[in-house]
């Protein structure tokens, strides 16, 4: 097998007396989906955070494409090309999808030569090419996010994504919030993410969505991975098992 693109060896993470990352593997090979899965607080959003440097594991090491980027700050995370898109979705409401997708890195132009502006226009129109190239319609990209659908403000997160030729997406819940039709689009949008060869970690709670597009199931429960099973030898009731710690023991239990 090929190298994979992230690896995260030996994580641990504390908050306080609070163990919640417990000296977590964690590894993802190109062109790879691997659904992260756990009850509340099994600790999937802190060892993602870990991963994104929003928070500073206390042990391990994280590599990416081979690079040691473990306590880099998020931006640069974000510059070497992973690309979160959080659980509360980290875009600016009110301002627009061209905007949105430029967050952090806005183009300027000079007004008379002189003043830096952001190039709205510009913005836009870029945006609007990678929205079309995803096959995303959103009827006007003037519109700011606090208008626009869960499903819509998810495709302009992952546009961004696309923008910024992200390597590795890192996706928190990303259906959680919305309806049905919507879900099928972030689902389809992770399958063109996958045939671009771009690895996509998906934290769910919809075991639908994660049968659906997944190639890996990643178990974890109360900090620690609990179970690591391919799509072909996944079960539903297996990783609901292994979720609320009835598998440990049992035989189909395929242990990390
Ligand atoms: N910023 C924080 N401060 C203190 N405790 C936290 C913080 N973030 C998460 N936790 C705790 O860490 C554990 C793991 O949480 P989290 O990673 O959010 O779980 P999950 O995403 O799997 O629901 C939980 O017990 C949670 O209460
Ligand atoms: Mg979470």
């Amino acid at each position: 097998m090929s190298d994979p693109i992230l690896s995260a060896a030996g994580i641990s993470k504390f908050f306080g007396g609070l163990t919640a990352v417990d000296n977590v593997d964690f590894e993802i090979y190109p062109g790879e989906v691997v659904a992260l899965l756990g009850d509340n607080g099994a600790g999937k959003s802190t060892l993602i955070k870990c991963i994104a440097g929003v928070y500073r594991p206390e042990q391990g090491r994280v590599f990416f494409k081979g690079e040691d980027i473990t306590h880099h700050t998020p931006a640069d995370v974000r510059n070497r090309g992973i690309e979160t898109i959080y659980q509360d979705l980290a875009l600016a409401e009110n301002l627009d999808v061209g905007a949105n997708v430029f967050l952090g890195k806005e183009k300027t132009r000079r007004l008379f030569g002189l003043i830096p502006v952001t190039d709205d226009m510009l913005m836009r129109e870029e945006a609007a090419g990678v929205l079309d190239e995803l096959d995303i319609h959103i009827p006007s990209l003037k519109q700011k996010l606090v208008n626009m659908s869960g499903g819509q403000r998810q495709a302009v997160a992952i546009a961004r994504a696309m923008y910024w030729n992200a390597q590795l997406v890192i996706m928190d819940e990303p259906t959680a919030a919305l309806g049905v039709p919507e879900q099928r689009k972030v689902l389809a949008l992770i399958r063109q993410l996958r045939e671009n060869d771009i690895p996509v970690i998906l934290i769910s709670h919809t075991m639908h969505d994660v049968m659906a597009v997944a190639d890996r199931m990643v178990v974890m429960r109360r900090g620690r991975i609990v179970a690591n099973i391919p799509r072909a030898e996944a079960t539903e009731e297996l990783i609901v098992r292994h979720i609320v710690g009835s598998a440990e023991n049992g035989e189909n239990a395929v242990m990390a």
